[in-house]
Order: structure tokens, then sequence, then C-alpha cells
């Protein structure tokens, strides 16, 4: 079901028109569907509730607090990288018996946030900061939940830029790396080593790189004849940004993992982001100008790479929607492009569009996750608003920065 569509020819966000939203609200802005969000978390939920995982959705995806506190209620739990995202993920209300802390690079002062906040695992990453953790449960008096990231060593086949798997990556540990560290945090009396922790790669949408994934997660957890209470499966299912790209068959991916669960009684614990957040927004955005070359006719919007890095990054491709789809069409080498000053600043290059104007508004579609957490004060320009639908309502769920906090920093 999708909550963010056309309606006789006018785009809609649930009930709200659009076109109302724009005029309401200053652009550029993000917006999001609460019933999206809610449909695609529970649909996550249901394609695997033959295994009643912990589902801790991925807060790098989008840390908006309003975002985080809708997913509490629905149950949520939260997977966080940082200081930050811990203590937005705490303030959303969620339990830290459903707070899985990953990342490479935790600092001192994040593991004793962690253990202060008594979270349900932290994944490590590596010996030295098995060590460090150690050395601080020790000076506590406590003993702390860890789990290891192992590196399996396969590539989901996604962009390169945010593949994990690969064993020259800095993630995880390696097999053979991995089962040398079980045996030392064996002799650690102040670590309880609970879990095996494991993520290939964002935006999967085949379920083969997975079942890769579990035999190798299979082999490593039979070597060690350890009982892991957890297995954390991260995230990176895929989602569809256009036609031709199907969003990853989750029930599929439910069916490998009761094969694998076999004779294991721990809990699997998802890291999901883009499949909750992705599609529950669009970038609403005005044209400034239509300039034409002698080439190509350049269809300036107000929201630029600031706002939305991905196609500058990683070449990603979010479909523009017009506001109201006409009979009437504009061909040519149109090139949808922001205001900011460096040639990656472009969104879009189409032959054939509904006929637009300058001050006409359109849609940046599937931009819910990595596009507001991604976003940044390049040419001191402010950090947009971000608006939130719920059937025919709408509210401000962040301000847009004000030029004042702008230029004061
Ligand atoms: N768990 C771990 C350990 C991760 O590194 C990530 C994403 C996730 C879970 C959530 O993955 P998801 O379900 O959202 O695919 N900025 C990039 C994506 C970077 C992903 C980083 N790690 C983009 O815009 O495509």
């Amino acid at each position: 079901m999708n909550y963010i569509r056309l309606r006789k020819n006018n785009l809609c966000v649930e009930n709200v028109s659009a076109q109302k939203l724009a005029k309401k609200y200053r652009t550029p802005f993000y917006c999001y569907s609460l019933a999206q969000l809610k449909n695609n978390y529970f649909t996550f939920k249901n394609a695997f509730k033959s295994i009643k995982p912990v589902v801790c959705f991925s807060v790098k995806s989008n840390s908006n607090i309003a975002i985080l506190k809708e997913l509490k209620k629905m149950g949520s739990g939260a997977d966080v990288v940082s200081i930050g995202e811990l203590l937005k993920a705490k303030k959303a209300g969620i339990n830290s018996q459903k707070i899985v802390f990953s990342g490479i690079g935790k600092t001192e002062d994040e593991i004793r946030m962690a253990i202060k906040k008594r979270v349900l695992l932290i994944n490590v990453e590596s010996e030295n900061e098995v060590n460090l953790i150690n050395k601080i449960s020790k000076k506590i008096s406590k003993k702390i939940s860890i789990g290891i990231r192992l590196n399996p060593n396969v590539t989901g086949k996604t962009h390169r830029k945010i593949s994990t798997g690969g064993k020259n990556e800095k993630f995880g540990l390696s097999y053979n790396d991995f089962i040398v560290l079980c045996e030392k945090i064996k002799k650690m009396k102040n670590l309880n080593l609970e879990g095996i922790s494991v993520h290939i790669g964002s935006q999967i949408t085949n379920v083969i790189p997975f079942k890769k994934m579990l035999s190798v997660v299979n082999k490593v957890i039979n070597k060690t004849k350890i009982n892991f209470r957890f297995i954390d499966l991260g995230g990176g299912m895929g989602i569809s940004y256009s036609k031709k790209e199907k969003e990853i068959n989750l029930k599929k991916y439910a069916k490998l993992i009761q094969k694998f669960m076999k004779n294991k009684n721990s809990k699997i614990i998802f890291e999901p982001g883009r499949f909750i957040i992705g599609n529950a927004a669009i970038l609403i955005t005005k044209i400034i100008y239509i300039k034409k070359s002698n080439k190509k006719n350049f269809i300036i919007l107000d929201a630029g790479m600031n706002n939305l890095m991905r196609p500058a990054l990683y070449g990603a491709h979010h479909q523009i929607i017009p506001f109201k789809k006409t009979k009437k069409i504009l061909r040519g080498n149109l090139e949808f492009v922001g205001p900011v000053c460096e040639s990656s600043d472009k969104f879009s290059n189409e032959k054939i569009f509904t006929k637009i104007k300058e001050g006409d508004y359109v849609g940046l579609a599937n931009v819910g996750a990595y596009g507001m957490s991604l976003s940044s004060n390049y040419n001191t320009r402010p950090i947009i608003a971000e608006i939130m639908v719920n059937g025919s309502k709408d509210k401000i769920i962040r301000k847009r920065q004000t030029l004042e906090s702008l230029v004061n920093n």
C-alpha cells in the first residue's frame, strides 16, 4: 500500500494534497506519512512473525524524535551507533533492553554511556574494543553483555559505497579472528559473550547474499560451539526506488532464517532502517527557475544536495513526481538540479515530463531513509523542516533551522 501517491492526478500524502502542504510550509521540506511508517513496520513484523525477532530500528537512517516516538509506540527497539543516537532513542522512550549499540569506532565515553543505560548488547568489532570494555567493566565491577560482529566475506549486490560484508572492508572480524576472540573473551570474567552480529550492506533486494551470509554465520556458530543468546542479522533489506527495482522478498528471507534456526534457540535481532522509513517521505521542493541552454533545460529546484545527498554521493535516483499530472508534456533534455555550487548537485535527467513551470512544486520520492539524516548546512543553508501527515492532519515534527542560529554559529 502506498500512502504517498497521485489521487485523481494530484499528489497526496494520505488525505492531504501536497499542493496544500507546499503552500502552508516553506519549501523545501521533508514530508512523512505516518500511515506508511506504520504499514512498513507491521509488514516487516508480520513477514517474520514465525521468528519473533527483536526489531531494532536503525536510527542512522532517520533520527527525528517524533518518528522514533511513533516507532517506540509500535514496539520497536533501536540500533544506535553514537552517543547522540543512544540518547535520542532513550528520549523517545525506547527500552534499553531493546537497544543494540553498533559501530567500529566507539569511544570510551560512548561505551560508558552504553553501560550506564544498560543497553541489551554492545556489538564489538575489534579485540582492542573488547579489551577496553573489559577494563571499564572491571573498574565498575559489572558484567557486560557483548556481541561480536562477524565479517562473513559476503558482499550484498549493492552500491560499492554501502557494501560492508567484504573481507577488505573495515567492518567486523574475519572467521578466524572471530573464533580466536571468542576463546579470549571466555576467560574475561566481566564480559558475557551473548551475541553474534552481522550486516553485509544496505539496499539489498535479492535474498541470495543473505542466504550466503546465514551459511557463514552457521559455520561460525558450529565452530565456536557457543549457544549465543542473540543472533543479530543487521539490516540491509532493500526497497523499490524505481519501477525496475523490486523490494526484497521478506517472506523468502524469513523462510531461509527459519531453516537456519533449526536446532538453535537464540533470539534473532534485526536492524532495519530503510525498509521501515525509506518510502514514508517525499521532499517537497519548488522550481525556482527553468534555464534553457543550447543542449539542456535545467529545472532549478530550491532543494539541493545539502538537503538530499544520496544522488550526489551514490548516484542514487529518486523519482521526481509532479504535483499535478496533466496530459501536457514537456520534452527535451531536462535536468533537475539544486542550487548548490557543485556540478554533482543534480537529481535526475528526464526526456519527458509533465508540463511544469517556474513556481510549481515537485516531490522527490522515497527520501525517508538517509535523506534528512545525511543533510548538512553546506553553502550555509538552514537544515529544513520535517512535516508529518496523519490521515487528514499535518504537523511540524522539526522546525526549519532559523537563519539566526545558522548565522551565529
Ligand atoms: N545495521 C548496521 C550495522 C548498519 O551499518 C546499517 C546501515 C543498518 C543496520 C541499517 O541498514 P538499512 O536497513 O537501512 O539498509 N547512507 C546510505 C546507507 C548507509 C547504510 C549504513 N549502515 C544510503 O543512503 O544508501
